[in-house]
């Protein structure tokens, strides 16, 4: 047994929700009215009936035409809400805008340099009419791929909001990738419109993001138009019949646009994750059962009322933006803050500023930022008034149980329990959680949300108990992604293959002695770092493409604050010899390729990698070699002497 686990199993600490949380709480309310006694009772219910509990969720929402069948389940294809109409942005939008929520706040944005906007429901959705009548101009129809690239400002949610109105499927690829990433997912979506702007600030740095991009749109054939965003005030050069200033193409749009009746099933999003190979897999998610999944859980786990305001602190590159911070609180109703810049920018002091100047009341964070404020000190926290706060979260990787501590006594002075949310780009909503209700346990993600039926298996689909195994889910889910785009056999080899009709989560874990989840982390070749997903090989290809380099081995090694850093072995050809110049080349190749998250922070040369006979790396040995652990059984290995070349690199 690992040594996570092993401490895992000794925290004993349980915190019982108060009677204020419980009893004001959404779920509480629904569980009233359906006269269901308590929690458990609501699961039991809810699992012997799945379609009850989401026909009942999706009744909440406007449908332009009724569903006939809540679910056909064809293992390993799911279709929910069968020949509904419906479009996410007429919930998320039109409903609210028209009625009498039109003047509230959707979204407050704070700058890096402080400067704030408030924009309403019915503001966002004329923006979003307008800049979905430009697309329309440009040609952009129901089922065309938009490729967007924007950092956390207003226009990135209104882009997105605007391919859904029409129908179209937008592909948003995180900013801080290098535009390299947006090349490969470009092409690989086949965008015809791409969107960006002509930079940013980051820790007070310009990001050029539009100079990036003029230096890959001629390796993009399928793009006609880049619309820009004039953000950032640069000087920029705009070619001529391809580049689009933002504000010009939507100064004249009518204010008013219709929106597209969609079935269902009809594809909303792509949103690239890494997976075990080099190239990234395009998660497909839909418009009607995504929507149902990530209005739920909004409601249901963080609780969220009319008059709450909503931070989720991801970024909108990432599923959680998306469906956190785009959609669900919108589907809602509710004000959600967006900032642009980092958390500790320009001390650490800013996050809790913000959390006292907007009076936020549910709060959510990666375990990294908490374990990095962790280091700052308390007194950052204890500088500004945080009593707004009710409820906090935690979603990206696992959360060290005193990490959790620090979490709920200096941000929610002990009185806001954590709901520690496990999912994945692939789930689209929380599968693995807590509930305001919920007794909670530090470094447990709780139970399984009603209706998912979660297990732990070992290596021959065997229901484990307070072992460690493969997480897998048992039963289909709305907002479950429907497919690989353009990979379907992926789909079905990366996560229907291993146990017949069952999901593989790709992590390992636990179940103790009360039905708590203990996730203990990836067991594939997927890295976490500061709660994002890295594929070893991805790192490994960007170094292989470097002249001189013959060979590349990435593992992870833990860190206190990131959770994982990437520690890089690299082989280079005959004639070529390591230096510390061609070692800070290397990282910063990588960079160029992928994006400063996926830079190596050891990057070390070796003669050779330790193999098996049949030429494969044993990222296991490896592995070991980097945490200081025991290398086990290497009888296997081709080339034993390798693993001493490990030892000296080091
Ligand atoms: O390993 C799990 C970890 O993050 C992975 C999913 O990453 P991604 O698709 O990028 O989505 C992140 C945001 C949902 C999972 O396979 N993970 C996510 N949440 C938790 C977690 N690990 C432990 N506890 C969590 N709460």
């Amino acid at each position: 047994m690992s040594k996570e686990l092993e401490s895992l199993l000794k925290e004993e600490r349980v915190f019982k929700p108060s009677s204020r949380i419980l009893e004001n709480s959404n779920v509480k309310r629904m569980m009233d009215v359906h006269n269901i006694e308590n929690y458990e009772k609501l699961l039991e219910k809810a699992g012997n009936n799945p379609e009850w509990f989401w026909d009942n969720v999706a009744n909440e929402l406007k449908w332009f035409n009724p569903y006939n069948k809540v679910l056909k389940w064809d293992p390993p294809y799911a279709e929910w809400f069968l020949n509904g109409k419906f479009n996410i942005v007429h919930n998320a939008l039109d409903r609210h805008a028209k009625g009498k929520n039109k003047d509230n706040i959707a979204y407050i944005w704070e700058g890096e340099d402080e400067e704030t906007k408030k924009i309403t429901f019915y503001e966002l959705w004329r923006e979003v009419n307008k800049f979905a009548n430009a697309l329309k101009e440009l040609g952009i129809k129901k089922g065309d791929t938009v490729s967007i690239y924007l950092p956390m400002i207003p226009e990135l949610p209104v882009a997105m909001l605007a391919c859904a109105k029409i129908g179209a499927v937008h592909s948003v690829v995180f900013s801080g990738f290098w535009a390299k990433a947006f090349q490969e997912r470009i092409n690989d979506s086949e965008s015809k419109i791409a969107i960006t702007t002509d930079g940013f600030t980051r820790r007070g740095k310009m990001i050029p993001l539009k100079e990036n991009v003029d230096t890959i749109l001629d390796k993009t054939p399928s793009i006609k138009n880049l619309i820009v965003v004039n953000h950032a005030g640069l000087d920029i050069e705009m070619q001529e019949g391809r580049d689009l200033w933002w504000h010009e193409i939507t100064a004249n749009m009518e204010e008013t646009c219709d929106t597209e009746e969609m079935d269902s099933e009809d594809p909303l999003f792509i949103l690239y994750t890494s997976g075990t190979t080099g190239k990234p897999k395009g998660v497909v998610h839909v418009h009607g059962g995504y929507a149902v999944g990530i209005y739920a859980t909004l409601k249901f786990v963080f609780d969220l009322k009319e008059d709450d305001i909503w931070w989720c602190a991801a970024d909108i590159g990432w599923i959680t933006g998306h469906s956190y911070i785009v959609y669900a609180p919108l589907l809602l109703g509710i004000t959600s803050i967006i900032y642009e810049g980092t958390p500790d920018y320009p001390d650490p002091g800013r996050l809790w500023r913000m959390v006292e100047n907007y009076k936020v009341t549910v709060f959510y964070t990666a375990p990294t930022t908490v374990r990095m404020f962790m280091k700052f000190g308390e007194k950052w926290p204890g500088k500004s008034d945080l009593s707004s706060l009710r409820l906090l979260g935690s979603v990206g990787e696992p959360i060290n149980p005193e990490a959790w501590i620090w979490y709920y006594k200096y941000i929610g002075n002990e009185n806001c329990p954590i709901m520690d949310t496990w999912w994945q780009t692939e789930t689209g909503m929380h599968l693995i959680t807590p509930l305001p209700i919920s007794d909670l346990k530090p470094g447990s993600t709780v139970k399984p949300f009603p209706t998912i039926q979660a297990d732990i298996y070992d290596e021959d689909g065997n229901s484990l108990k307070n072992k460690g195994g493969h997480l897998v889910i048992k039963s289909p889910w709305p907002s479950m992604f429907r497919t690989l785009y353009k990979d379907p056999q992926r789909y079905i080899d990366a996560y229907w293959s291993k146990f017949k009709d069952v999901y593989l989560s790709g992590d390992v874990g636990r179940i103790d002695e009360d039905g708590y989840f203990w996730i203990q982390g990836r067991e594939d070749d997927v890295l976490n770092v500061a709660g994002h997903r890295i594929s070893t090989a991805e790192v490994e290809s960007a170094l292989v493409s470097y002249k001189g380099v013959a060979e590349a081995a990435v593992v992870g090694k833990p860190d206190p604050i990131k959770g994982e850093e990437i520690a890089a072995f690299v082989v280079l050809k005959e004639g070529n010899r390591p230096s510390e110049d061609l070692k800070n080349s290397l990282k910063y190749h990588v960079r160029v390729e992928i994006g400063p998250i996926a830079t190596p922070t050891y990057l070390n040369f070796v003669d050779d990698l330790p193999k098996t006979r049949s030429g494969k790396i044993m990222r296991r040995v490896i592995k070991a070699k980097v945490k200081g652990e025991d290398v086990g059984d290497i009888t296997t290995l081709a080339n034993p002497e390798a693993v001493d070349g490990l030892d000296r690199a080091m």
